[in-house]
């Protein structure tokens, strides 16, 4: 299939690509790099030998996306395009509600008017809220997100809903991540987050290089085997994976299609951090701090419905993981520069 990839010079959508080319598929990038560098997609045909067609557009841009659209026919979109900032999301709603919403919508009518009526959406396990229960699957009831950013792909979800509802013509496919960590195993490609980082991972990658000087674990006094956060984190090749695997259900014209994407195992802020020390055989200092605002206790998919209709599974464990983070930090401490 064609595929046009929004956002594929970002973090999830590098890796996608890569997943698209093993399996025989072809893609076209639309980006505004707000949150990336186009040196991602050199590392991708580095990796893939596949260099990829690249449109520096940003999605609320009619025009622009027209013009790629017009010079291509896409069987699927996968729209990766978005922010993703927690914090910032609730310093700058309107920011996020604009590009987010407002930009899905500009894309959705560009779509619709060039005949191609096929979607993947990247949504979040935010959508759960502090979920009814664990673990979690698509049946658990959407929740109250904490922030403008969770709002963001709450709403999108049900006007993507709405409008496949409205339109049955339509394929749509929400895939829910959980939380996507570790790297491609070339070293080349990985997460690059723009100042302090915000989840864990990449703050433990900053902290094994010597950037931070130690990690501050928010909170000790939840439920939980440890009492700090339990979470499903999952390797981003995997869920780069998971939008192949999706990609046949949009083949086989599935209407409406939510999935899970987690490997349905629960780690512990200090399981990684032992586990990354483990595997990779440097320090990584911490201390307890306090809780952090809209924080939940334990957040884990259960990931078999995606197995079930898609055949799609996680391969990689923890200590994959840790290694792949760490192998991409090492190897590049400023990240693409
Ligand atoms: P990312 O920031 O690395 O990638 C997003 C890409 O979209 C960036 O390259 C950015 O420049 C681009 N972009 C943003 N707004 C745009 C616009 N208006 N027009 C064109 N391009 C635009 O983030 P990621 O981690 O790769 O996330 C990809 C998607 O998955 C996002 O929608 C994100 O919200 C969602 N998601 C991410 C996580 C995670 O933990 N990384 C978890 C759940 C969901
Ligand atoms: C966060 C976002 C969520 C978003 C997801 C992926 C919040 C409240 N939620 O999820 O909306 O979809 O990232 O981008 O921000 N931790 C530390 N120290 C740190 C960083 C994190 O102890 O420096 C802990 C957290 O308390 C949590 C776990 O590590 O228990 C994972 O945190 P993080 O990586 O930020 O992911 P989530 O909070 O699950």
């Amino acid at each position: 299939m064609n595929i046009l990839v929004t956002g594929g010079a970002g973090f999830i959508g590098s890796h996608t690509l890569i997943e698209l080319y093993k399996a025989g598929h072809t893609a076209v990038v639309v980006d505004n790099l707000s949150n990336s560098n186009p040196e991602s997609l050199n590392r991708v045909e580095r990796i893939s030998g596949v260099k990829t067609p690249f449109y520096k557009v940003d999605i609320r841009d009619r025009k622009g996306l027209d013009n790629v659209l017009d010079q291509y026919t896409f069987d699927a979109c996968i729209h990766f395009a978005g922010l993703k900032s927690v914090g910032e999301s609730v310093s700058k709603p309107t920011e996020y509600y604009d590009n987010n919403i407002n930009g899905t919508l500009v894309l959705l009518q560009a779509l619709e008017a060039h005949g191609c009526r096929n979607l993947i959406f990247s949504s979040s396990a935010t959508v759960y809220g502090n979920p009814a229960f664990i673990p979690i699957t698509e049946e658990c009831p959407k929740g109250v997100c904490t922030n403008p950013y969770g709002w963001t792909k709450s709403m999108l979800e049900q006007i993507l809903t709405d409008m496949q509802k409205a339109n049955p013509m339509w394929n749509i496919v929400l895939l829910r991540y959980f939380n996507p960590i570790g790297a491609h195993p070339s070293g080349l490609i990985g997460e690059n987050p723009n100042g302090i980082p915000n989840n864990l991972m990449p703050y433990v990658t900053q902290v094994a290089i010597g950037r931070r000087p130690e990690l501050g674990v928010f909170g000790n006094d939840y439920d939980t085997p440890d009492g700090t956060g339990v979470r499903d984190y999952i390797h981003v090749c995997d869920l780069a994976s998971g939008h192949v695997a999706a990609l046949k259900a949009i083949q086989a014209k599935c209407g409406l299609g939510l999935y899970n994407l987690g490997t349905g195992q629960g780690y512990s802020v200090l399981d990684i951090v032992k586990a990354f020390e483990r595997v990779n055989g440097v320090p990584v200092p911490y201390s307890i701090k306090p809780r952090r605002a809209g924080d939940i206790a334990t957040c884990y998919s259960d990931p078999s419905k995606a197995f079930r209709e898609l055949g799609w599974k996680a391969q990689f464990g923890i200590d994959e993981m840790c290694r792949d983070s760490w192998n991409w930090q090492k190897n590049n401490p400023n990240g693409f520069e």
